[in-house]
């Protein structure tokens, strides 16, 4: 009785609690699960990483978080808070302000999410301007301090520019820029260095990692990438069809992983130097997720599955506090 009680209590101090999240994809043709019952909880300040190949449902539950998935044909259920707020409950003109104003999202290939047409200054400035209603100076002037603590040399120069006359780490920093403008409690960031060369790519970690520290704000980061999530991670969780099958502390989980799906991502490279290792393959193909069977959707893949298995989806195993992991292999 009294661990439930402490159980709420920890949820609502957290920055983000999502709870028992699915999202479906429904047409006529066939359902896709794409989200399969996910809950976690995030503190301010602290960082989230989500591995897992593709097609596991990571973009799709970044998108849920600010629901940037399209309305129709899709189906969420289950809860989301994030500072306080009831995302799935918001109306229009909440849910505008939220975005860029409480969680904002950057993305793996900036050209995509800047305008070509106007130059970074003046995207930077609108979005304060739309937010926060600032006169043109003065959001010109955070606009200047924004790229300046980006670490955009010749910043000033810079705010003149057009997206394409930056260059791939560059334009990376602008949309951390815009996204950081409204000064958000939590950024979402969907594999940001995946398109970079590696040089640049660790600049722009290294940069997200002082930034998320200097403002104090939580980060969910999603990446195929162990050396990434041994970068920047607090907490990791691995997902797979759609559900977090192991999550816990980084150390303990890359020291630890319990879960045989894991066990197999990290191949032999645990010990070795991460960075820039891409997780490991593992023989067979992720399932269906618009035929998901009724057991572990991991079992077909795994060396140890057994019948049971395949009966129902384990439940959360956590042998030891904060370090779970879906299999029924585990004790306790
Ligand atoms: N709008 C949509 N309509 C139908 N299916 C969708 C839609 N968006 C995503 N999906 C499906 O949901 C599943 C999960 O997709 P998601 O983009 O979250 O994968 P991911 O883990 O981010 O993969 P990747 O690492 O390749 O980016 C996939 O099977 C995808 O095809
Ligand atoms: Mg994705």
């Amino acid at each position: 009785m009294e661990a439930v009680t402490l159980d709420r209590a920890a949820a609502t101090d957290a920055l983000v609690s999502v709870r028992d999240l699915t999202v479906r994809f429904v047409s006529k043709e066939a359902t896709v699960h794409a989200v399969n019952g996910v809950s976690f909880d995030l503190a301010a300040g602290e960082v989230l990483v989500i591995l897992g190949e593709s097609g596991s449902g990571k973009s799709v539950s970044l998108r849920a978080l600010m629901r940037l998935l399209p309305a129709r044909k899709t189906v969420i259920e289950g809860d989301i808070r994030v500072a306080g707020q009831d995302v799935l409950a918001m109306a229009p003109r909440a849910l505008e302000d939220f975005r860029g104003g409480v969680v904002s999202m950057i993305f793996q290939e900036p050209m995509t999410a800047l305008d070509p047409v106007f130059t970074i200054g003046t995207q930077i400035a609108e979005t304060i301007i739309r937010h926060e209603g600032i006169s043109r100076a003065e959001a010109d002037r955070r606009a200047l301090e924004l790229l300046e603590l980006v670490q955009v040399p010749s910043a000033k120069r810079r705010l003149g520019n057009y997206p394409h006359e930056l260059s791939g780490g560059l334009r990376q920093r602008a949309m951390i820029a815009i996204a950081l403008a409204c000064r958000p409690k939590l950024l979402l960031a969907d594999e940001p260095t995946t398109a970079l060369d590696a040089t640049v790519q660790i600049q722009i970690l290294l940069l997200l990692r002082k930034l998320q520290q200097e403002l104090g704000m939580g980060v969910i980061f999603v990446t195929h990438d162990l050396g990434v999530a041994g970068e920047i991670a607090d907490r990791v969780a691995v997902m797979y069809a759609g559900r977090f099958v192991e999550s816990g502390m980084v150390e303990e989980v890359m020291k630890r992983p319990l879960h045989p799906y894991t066990q197999g991502l990290m191949g032999s490279t645990v010990h070795a130097g991460l960075r820039g290792v891409r997780l490991a393959a593992i023989p067979g193909a992720p399932p269906d997720l618009a035929r998901l069977p009724p057991g572990c959707a991991f079992a077909p893949r795994c060396a140890y599955a057994e019948e049971a298995c395949r009966a129902a989806v384990p439940a959360e195993k956590r042998p030891v506090p904060e370090h779970m992991a879906r299999c029924i292999r585990i004790a306790a």
